[in-house]
């Protein structure tokens, strides 16, 4: 549940934007750009502070988190951006661990979780390539990958088929529907009308930081 505005410099980025995603929902998040989906994105996972109004994620104010809580939140969240941010000297099976390693997971426990996101984006079999040698499209996927590793509930994804063809942009959308499938809540960003063509869930509409449609769940 969102009620938030939020300014830079005095100009307003979102305008009283209202939200609720219910638990195992897939929301489209759409908007030409510049009209502040990135912006709700860092306010869901405590990256910026709303100036008014109040996210709550699983019951848990965020924007009202100190510093140290922060981490704990994006435990819980997965997030996926359109130029990937790999880490470019580590392997595929490295970059996919280091949510893991961050937490002092067991090796074993890192090995059991690292196959199993690997396996569930279909790119078990680049793990120990490093980025470079892998396509935008199998780039993605190692983030997509990264990002559920941890079993977040929620997963987010900023532009994520921006940097890829249009075949590779109906491979990704699929995945996040899998995800979806699967149980996790998911909400992805994009200004790509083709996007829009391929999901058929409900749509949240931006507009220079105003929701113009699909607030209800039932508005899509
Ligand atoms: N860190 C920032 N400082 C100043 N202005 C910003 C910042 N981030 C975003 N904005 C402004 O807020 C508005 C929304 O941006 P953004 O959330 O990035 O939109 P979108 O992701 O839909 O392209 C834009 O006018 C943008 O210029
Ligand atoms: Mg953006």
């Amino acid at each position: 549940m969102i009620r938030v505005s939020k300014s830079y410099d005095r100009r307003a980025a979102l305008t009283d934007v209202t939200l609720e995603i219910t638990k195992g929902e897939f929301v489209l998040l759409m908007g030409a750009s510049g009209s502040g989906k990135s912006t709700l994105l860092r306010l869901l996972i405590g990256e910026e502070r709303p100036d008014q109004g109040q996210i709550f994620v699983y019951g848990k104010n965020v924007s009202r988190l100190t510093r140290d809580e922060v981490p704990y939140l994006r435990r819980k969240i997965g997030i996926v951006f359109q130029d990937f941010r790999l880490l470019p000297h580590k392997t595929v099976f490295e970059n996919v661990s280091l949510p893991l390693v961050v937490q002092w997971a067991s090796l074993a426990d890192i090995r059991r979780k690292v196959t199993e996101a690997l396996r569930a984006v279909g790119i078990e079999h680049k793990k120990d390539q490093i980025p470079k040698n892998l396509s935008a499209g199998e780039q993605q996927r190692v983030c997509i990958a990264r990002a559920i590793v941890n079993g977040p509930v929620v997963l987010l994804a900023d532009e994520p088929t921006g940097n890829l063809d249009p075949e590779r942009t109906v491979e990704i959308i699929e995945l996040f529907k899998l995800i979806n499938e699967r149980g996790t809540t998911v909400m992805v960003a994009t200004h790509d009308p083709h996007v829009r063509t391929l999901v058929n869930r409900r749509v949240m509409t931006l507009r220079q930081g105003v929701v113009v449609a699909g607030t209800e769940e039932s508005g899509a």
